[in-house]
């Protein structure tokens, strides 16, 4: 506890209440209101949680207000530059840089779990062709807790770890078998010869009647929007897994819910809402008319891709992704036949200058600009929302890891404000 102290006034009997708080390495202090309600009977009212802090962590640290992302530290632009999604992923889930030899066992482990029990294939065919690609995954993710018996004992750490490098190793197995189930092409075995994004790539554009070279641009680009995808710390659908993992779950079901958390629009879903907004658009003449759109408070229509309850300057990882789109359509050779891109960058321009959305402080975020270089790729827009969540994976298992370990953790059980009726006598159906 810090030597701050925080007060609280009663109103009813005018007691002022000393409530401590704690200190963070980083960002603002919490002031501890566990005994609040044992001491005082009152609950705390937060809904969104946008002032309530559910856990102490040492992963992930956002400064909403600077455009700071960092993880375990690392600020994102030096990750985005200099690191690679493997590597990210052994530091966001033990907490330091590898050497190069750790680094190379992490691969190889993640390289040799690729491969997926052959009758989860056979689940893929009680699903229609045109099922949701995050329907699908999320499904088969629940049902891994069927089949790995062996990773099934939180408290086990050898249980976690194997879980860990497994649900890492297996998504984009998963996600690439769903892509081919909605295009009725044969499944494509992973390559364990391959990067991890490469073999991504290969699984979902390779047939077995073509030979398919990953183009090493394309493997570059996905491994840095996984870089910028990987964590970012309780956001809905990591508290959903925080949530889930909390009752004791298995955590292949943590990681299920968590994946349906993220498939709302405006979570996860926002990369694919943004495509088809800017189709809907469709053509710069048009901005002005959906942006009036955006500020009507009776019209339920927002601008995709912009907006964070958190940063409140600039997403970091907007503007990173916002250069990549550049060079990625350039050197895919696409930049002078990209009218979406043109017209992402004029709808950019005229919301940064109109006042709702600076007073507002709304800015572009991580989502306004990767759809653009997943279209780039090849990625059709119903699996975009997957690319997040093989992304983000490793972010959910990482704060799963941490909360199970973490002498602190409960159950997670939120209060509430009831505001129904009264107690009241049940009337018997014929006297209503
Ligand atoms: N277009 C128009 N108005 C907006 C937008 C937008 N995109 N975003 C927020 N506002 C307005 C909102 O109507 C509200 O106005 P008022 O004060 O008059 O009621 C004000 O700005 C504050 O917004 P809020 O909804 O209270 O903010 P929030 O923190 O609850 O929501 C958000 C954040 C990201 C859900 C929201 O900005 C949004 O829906 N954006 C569009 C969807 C999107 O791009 N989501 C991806 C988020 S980043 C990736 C991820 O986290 O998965």
């Amino acid at each position: 506890m810090s030597d701050k102290s925080f007060s609280l006034i009663n109103h009813k009997s005018g007691e002022q209440l000393g409530l401590e708080t704690s200190d963070a390495v980083l960002g603002p202090s919490v002031v501890d209101i566990t005994k609040l309600y044992s001491e005082q009977g009152v609950f705390t009212y937060d809904p969104g949680f946008g002032a309530t802090a559910c856990c102490s962590s040492t992963i992930t640290y956002i400064d909403g207000e600077q455009g700071v992302l960092m993880y375990r530290g690392y600020p994102i632009e030096q990750l985005a530059e200099k690191s690679s999604y493997t590597e990210v992923c052994y530091l966001l889930m033990y907490g330091e840089l590898p050497s190069k030899q750790e680094l190379e066992t992490f691969d190889q482990s993640i390289r040799n779990h690729t491969m997926l029990n052959e009758s989860f294939l056979r689940f893929f065919n009680g699903f229609d062709h045109d099922a949701h690609p995050m329907a699908m995954v999320s499904g088969i993710v629940a049902c891994m807790s069927a089949f790995y018996h062996d990773t099934t004992d939180i408290q086990e750490s050898a249980h976690r770890d194997v879980f860990a490098h497994r649900i890492i190793a297996k998504i984009p197995t998963i996600a690439a078998a769903a892509y081919k189930h909605s295009l009725k092409q044969p499944f494509v075995y992973p390559q364990n010869q391959l990067g991890y994004c490469s073999n991504l790539l290969h699984m979902f554009f390779s047939v077995p009647t073509e030979s398919y070279e990953v183009d090493p641009i394309a493997a570059e680009a996905l491994d840095l929007l996984f870089i910028l995808h990987a964590d970012h710390e309780q956001n809905c659908s990591t508290s959903t897994v925080r949530l889930a993992g909390s009752s004791g779950t298995n955590p292949y079901s943590a990681i299920s819910a968590g994946i349906s958390a993220l498939w709302g629009p405006a979570h996860g879903g926002a990369n694919e809402a943004v495509i088809n907004m800017l189709e809907e658009v469709g053509d710069p003449k048009n901005i002005s008319k959906y942006v009036a759109k955006a500020k009507d408070r009776e019209d339920p229509f927002r601008l995709m891709g912009f907006g964070h309850r958190v940063y409140k300057n600039h997403d970091p990882r907007a503007t990173i992704i916002r250069e990549m789109c550049h060079r990625v359509l350039e050197k895919l050779g696409q930049e002078k036949d990209t009218p979406l891109f043109e017209l992402a960058l004029e709808l950019e321009q005229i919301a940064l200058k109109d006042s709702y959305f600076i007073e507002k402080n709304l800015y572009p975020n991580v989502d306004f600009y990767s759809g653009i270089i997943y279209q780039a790729l090849g990625v059709p827009k119903s699996m975009f929302t997957v690319m997040f969540a093989i992304a983000r994976t490793v972010g959910w298992v990482a704060q799963w890891r941490e909360m199970v370990r973490d002498p602190e953790s409960r159950i997670g059980r939120p209060r509430q404000r009831y505001i129904g009726p009264g107690q009241r006598d049940y009337l018997p159906i014929a006297d209503r």
